[in-house]
């Protein structure tokens, strides 16, 4: 079997992080989104993986290589425009030949492996194998509706009124007669080649599609709060780890659910986990929360984090209130000013959002 990542698109739903980044490449847990989806693939024992990009190919040949980092072969499938998943799917054709293939979207975070999904796809004369979880906002997504006996009645794109409640993950299986049913459909009213439509036409025209509804938790990390529950997630699976050059003093309390990544350091501080400290990141006179992500390289002085990410060279000082539930990017700095005038003073990038909470009285 091949794999297939699907990383183009612009995120913009993301902004401001993905602005200037890859949303791909935005990471959980301190390690990329991208990354976790190649590592799954490959852990399903697939060693042969093409990537579709976009705008940001640039970024993600730079970030991936050539697969090696990650023990398997990566090459590029350039798509000109975002124009659908099916499209991608069908541009991918010379990469996949007539192998059966796994085709992962680079933003979806899903619980556990794939590996026993792939290896029942692999060894099965089914034509495709959908993905279903239940979910409670069904009109954001595909929409799959079964029949009694739990095999597939019909799919729908994003509907308005959603005929059930079982969303299509973006992990789909399928042998070639997708190429197929990519030629045959139509593009939507977003004006994109739908995979849904794709295995819908599998469906009408007889294939055999096996729907398998996964139990555990996904997240299609779209917006800010799915990144931050997708980290959440993620923190609470991960096996906890102190690195022998961490440097942590006799004044700290670092809970037993921590990771602390090579060279960091906590000096008088409190860390609460299920959270992860990065590399030669510093952490002084702080408190770090639950479900936090500090990745490398960042300064938290004197100020207390909870539930967040905090993403490269940033700088977090003397901040009088706890920050909660928020995304901080790259070489960004917070801090707490003296001087008068007393007043919130900031340089806020383009798309940026900020949340006060009310004064008091
Ligand atoms: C795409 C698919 C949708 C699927 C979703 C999963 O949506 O079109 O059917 O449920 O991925 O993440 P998009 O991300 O293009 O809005």
């Amino acid at each position: 079997m091949k794999g297939l990542i699907i990383s183009g698109g612009k995120g913009t739903r993301l902004y401001p992080l993905s602005y200037t980044r890859a949303k791909q490449l935005i990471p959980v847990a301190n390690k990329p989104v991208l990354f976790r989806v190649i590592e799954m693939i490959r852990d399903a024992g697939i060693d042969e993986i093409g990537i579709i990009i976009g705008d940001t190919g640039p970024e993600i040949r730079s970030a991936v290589g050539d697969g090696s980092q990650f023990g398997v072969r990566v090459v590029y499938i350039e798509q000109d425009a975002p124009r659908g998943l099916a499209h991608a799917v069908k541009i991918a054709h010379d990469f996949i030949g007539d192998e059966r293939f796994v085709s992962f979207l680079g933003d979806n975070v899903i619980e556990g492996g794939i590996k026993d999904l792939i290896r029942q796809f692999a060894d099965s004369d089914w034509n495709s194998q959908i993905v279903l979880k239940q979910v409670k906002d069904p009109s954001r997504f595909g929409v799959a509706a079964l029949n009694d006996d739990g095999s597939i009645n019909h799919l729908v794109e994003k509907p308005a009124d959603p005929p059930s409640d079982l969303a299509l993950v973006g992990i789909y299986m399928f042998d070639s007669n997708v190429f197929t049913a990519c030629d045959s459909i139509e593009p939507s009213a977003r004006g994109e080649l739908e995979i849904t439509d794709a295995i819908q036409w599998l469906v009408t025209n007889g294939y055999t599609v096996f729907p398998y509804v996964h139990p555990g938790w996904w997240i299609d990390t779209g917006k800010a709060p799915d990144m931050l529950e997708a980290n959440a997630y993620v923190l609470n699976e991960i096996e906890p780890t102190i690195a022998p050059d961490a440097q942590i003093d006799d004044d700290s309390e670092v809970d037993a659910r921590v990771v602390v990544q090579a060279g960091a350091q906590i000096i008088n501080s409190v860390v609460r986990g299920p959270s992860i400290i990065g590399e030669h990141t510093v952490i002084k006179d702080s408190f770090v929360g639950p479900f936090t992500s500090i990745y490398h390289n960042v300064t938290i002085e004197n100020s207390e984090l909870s539930r967040c990410i905090v993403l490269e060279h940033s700088r977090v000082l003397n901040i009088p209130q706890r920050i909660e539930d928020s995304m901080i990017g790259r070489q960004a700095t917070l801090k707490m000013d003296t001087r008068k005038p007393r007043a919130l003073k900031m340089n806020l990038g383009d798309y940026t959002r900020l949340w006060l909470p009310p004064s008091n009285g």
